[in-house]
């Protein structure tokens, strides 16, 4: 049965997914997306077939295994990166944690250069997020700016390591030890990074991936947080289940062996635990299918990692020419980036400006992408909700992105010969505007 539907199933995708012909000028380039075949489509069938649906075999294998790939200890996935930072930082809040649990009016040091949802769970929280600059090669924060920012209210650090790029961890780390400050590594754009031959996403107390359709793997939509820390991982697991006390996996029943004894809260002795809640949870779980999207990619993921460089590789050569226009990208020292996208800022004082160079390039069918929010200060929800921050110096980098940097697509779909198409057309803009 098994073989017989994986032929079936390669026969229904070469049929319905044939391979397109690049057509410059008419084939539109995408920044991102994703890259499978019929692989992903026979691990999605079995998990439909399974008719278990809620997270499954596939689920605990892939858990398992990116655990085992990364390094590190605990891997849970949830439904979005979003959801993972939600998770990672309300984890942050817990009574469990004791006098170093996260409370409102504490301070959470992060980068306006990013994400919305690296920065909302701290407004979510009450918490008070404090804005520092980057740097404009790399996209990471200056650990000078970082060092600055550190008072007495500060209990954490939450930053991204943006399009890939580590951000210094040697000294981040230096610092969340010194201050005793948790460390929440926003891995979502980085996934199989490297820093000092160690993955990203290993070195925070709590680290999140995406696996939405852009990034290294997909599940469609999905995300994981990462830790090797034991209480921590109880911690995540129960908001990520309702906020449930019980630890039985979906599925299971009385794994602790005292279902009908305990007495918690004011609830009567003997309550069931399946219903017993000690944290403020939701329900943030992945299906079985997702999961197992995400395993046929998962064993793809070296290969995909490897051809985004190459791709960045090949841009930064053909591209380098251009650097009285562009600043370019660098990788963080001691670090083995595992690139997003391929970023560039124009330079100051030049005749045309990026939105003219972005329209240019989609009238051409090539897509770009901006670094997210640039200044997620001056975003719409920021100003119109009032919310309360703190800044460390002017931004004035975080504004330079905001207003001047864009990124190229390198991801596995794109070839070589699209590459030099966008490489073409960039030249033919700077000829006429240049
Ligand atoms: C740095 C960063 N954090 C978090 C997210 C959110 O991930 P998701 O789209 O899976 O919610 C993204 C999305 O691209 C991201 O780039």
């Amino acid at each position: 049965m098994d073989k017989q539907l994986e032929k079936l199933i390669k026969k229904i995708y070469q049929q319905k997914f044939p391979k397109k012909k690049f057509v410059p000028g008419q084939t539109y380039i995408p920044a991102s997306g994703k890259v499978f075949n019929d692989k992903e489509l026979y691990y999605l069938v079995q998990a439909c077939l399974d008719g278990w649906w809620t997270e499954g075999r596939f689920n605990a294998k892939f858990e398992q295994k990116l655990a085992e790939k990364l390094g590190v200890n605990f891997c849970m996935t949830t439904n979005s990166g979003s959801s993972a930072n939600l998770l990672a930082l309300s984890a942050l809040t817990s009574l469990r944690l004791k006098e170093r649990r996260l409370k409102p009016g504490d301070e959470v040091i992060t980068c306006a250069a990013g994400f919305p949802t690296t920065i909302n769970p701290i407004i979510q929280h009450q918490l008070t997020p404090v804005f520092v600059d980057v740097n404009l090669t790399t996209l990471a924060v200056n650990i000078v700016d970082l060092e600055k920012a550190i008072t007495k209210k500060t209990r954490a650090i939450f930053i991204a390591h943006t399009l890939g790029n580590p951000f210094n961890l040697n000294q981040v780390v230096r610092l969340a030890k010194k201050h005793r400050l948790w460390l929440i590594e926003d891995n979502c754009d980085a996934l199989g990074a490297k820093y000092q031959n160690k993955y990203t996403g290993t070195f925070g107390d709590l680290a999140t991936l995406s696996f939405y359709p852009a990034h290294h793997i997909t599940m469609g939509e999905g995300g994981a947080v990462l830790t090797n820390n034991p209480l921590l991982t109880k911690i995540v697991h129960s908001i990520r289940d309702w906020g449930r006390d019980c630890w039985c996996r979906t599925g299971q029943d009385n794994t602790c062996g005292c279902r009908f004894s305990m007495q918690l809260g004011k609830l009567p002795f003997g309550y069931d635990h399946k219903y017993i809640y000690s944290e403020i949870g939701y329900n943030l779980k992945i299906t079985d299918m997702q999961a197992a999207l995400g395993l046929a990619q998962l064993g793809k993921l070296d290969r995909f990692i490897k051809i985004r460089q190459q791709n960045f590789d090949y841009l930064y050569s053909k591209l380098a020419e251009l650097k009285d226009y562009f600043i370019f990208p660098q990788a963080e020292k001691h670090s083995e980036p595992s690139w997003f996208g391929f970023p560039l800022t124009l330079k100051p004082n030049l005749k045309f400006k990026r939105h003219e160079l972005l329209q240019f390039l989609e009238a051409n069918k090539i897509g770009t992408r901006l670094v997210f929010g640039g200044n997620i200060t001056k975003q719409p929800y920021f100003v119109n909700y009032k919310i309360n921050y703190r800044q460390v110096g002017k931004l004035a980098n975080t504004d330079t992105i905001m207003n001047n940097s864009f990124w190229l697509g390198i991801y596995p779909g794109i070839s070589k010969t699209m590459l030099n198409y966008v490489i073409a057309t960039l030249n033919k803009f700077l000829e006429k505007h240049g």
